[in-house]
């Protein structure tokens, strides 16, 4: 199964790294969003981005144009009818991701595979609001993707066995190192990580340490490239909370039950760096 082009859908962090990646590996990317104002303002990182890179040295001004010609902004859902996968990675709201999946199952009648960029929700309930749910699979990127090595690649019940070993070839051909995992909330990666996460923050309301002793704690003594408080702000602090509560709905493990502290900042609106305020203050 060969893929050349790839829809991503969704505005977040995570589809604009992920068409840096896809258009970085030659492949040509329509990047939806709902607005004209969403899309405009991602094309408008991944520009950035591959200026940064060129001011480096790591890449020549015509090898970032030939990247950047790849991409194709888009807002209309029917712009993607005729990619060979498609990726979403929009809000994890399961009521939004199951339209979605409908939506796309009538547009993309070829495309080979329809991806979910979710990390805790079910694939296979998301996979059950389409009519070819053997085509669905989820495609699990790292934050920030153009940098993270890996992707997790994720088996629902009705995924077929084609999906699973395109979705393994596509990832390959991004560059990224491929692990296989059953459809639980969380996969490997982030059941693993956020009772780590989470236990920082009850440390840190505890009065266990500071926040800078915490994360240089576990950056020198763990060789982390992040502490946990600094990670949760890259994360986005409401996605973390997220994350904790759909683990905890799987699992029903008091490991995951989020940390109150967790709970009211976001409450509060401090997300992380995405609004300039999280464990960290990101507004100077
Ligand atoms: N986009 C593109 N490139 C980026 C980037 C971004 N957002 N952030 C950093 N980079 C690049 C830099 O340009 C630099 O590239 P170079 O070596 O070619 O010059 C390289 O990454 C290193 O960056 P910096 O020197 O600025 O900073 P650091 O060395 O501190 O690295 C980091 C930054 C890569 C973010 C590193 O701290 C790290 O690996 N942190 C851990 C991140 C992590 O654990 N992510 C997983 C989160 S969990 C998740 O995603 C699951 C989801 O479901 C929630």
């Amino acid at each position: 199964m060969t893929v050349k082009q790839v829809g991503l859908v969704g505005s977040g962090i995570m589809s604009s790294g992920v068409a840096e990646v896809v258009a970085k590996a030659g492949m040509d990317v329509a990047l939806r969003s709902r607005t004209q104002e969403a899309v405009d303002a991602m094309v408008a990182g991944l520009e950035k981005s591959l200026a940064k890179q060129v001011e480096k040295g790591k890449l020549d001004d015509a090898a970032s144009a030939e990247i950047r010609g790849r991409v194709r902004a888009v807002t209309d859902l029917s712009e993607l009818s005729s990619c060979d996968l498609v990726l979403e990675s929009v809000v994890e709201d399961i009521t939004v991701k199951k339209q979605l999946f409908t939506d796309l199952d009538d547009v993309c009648a070829n495309a080979k595979i329809l991806a979910t960029n979710t990390s805790t929700l079910s694939v296979g309930d998301i996979a059950a609001a389409t009519k070819n749910p053997e085509r669905v699979c989820g495609i699990h990127f790292f934050n920030p993707a153009p940098v993270m090595p890996l992707v997790e690649i994720v088996r629902a019940e009705k995924t077929g066995s084609a999906t699973v070993s395109g979705a393994r070839t596509f990832a390959e051909a991004c560059g990224k190192t491929v692990v296989d995992v059953i459809d639980r909330a969380g996969f490997i990666v982030n059941s693993l990580l956020f009772p780590y996460l989470n236990n920082a923050v009850k440390a840190l309301d505890a009065g266990l340490a500071t926040r800078d002793d915490i994360d240089a704690a576990m950056k020198g003594g763990c060789n982390f490239p992040m502490g946990p408080l600094e990670l949760l702000d890259l994360v986005g602090l409401d996605t973390s909370l997220s994350i904790l509560e759909a683990l905890h709905d799987e699992y029903q493990d008091p490991n995951y039950v989020p940390a109150p502290m967790l709970e009211q900042m976001v409450g509060d609106g401090r997300l992380g760096r995405k609004t300039g305020q999280g464990f960290y203050d990101y507004s100077k």
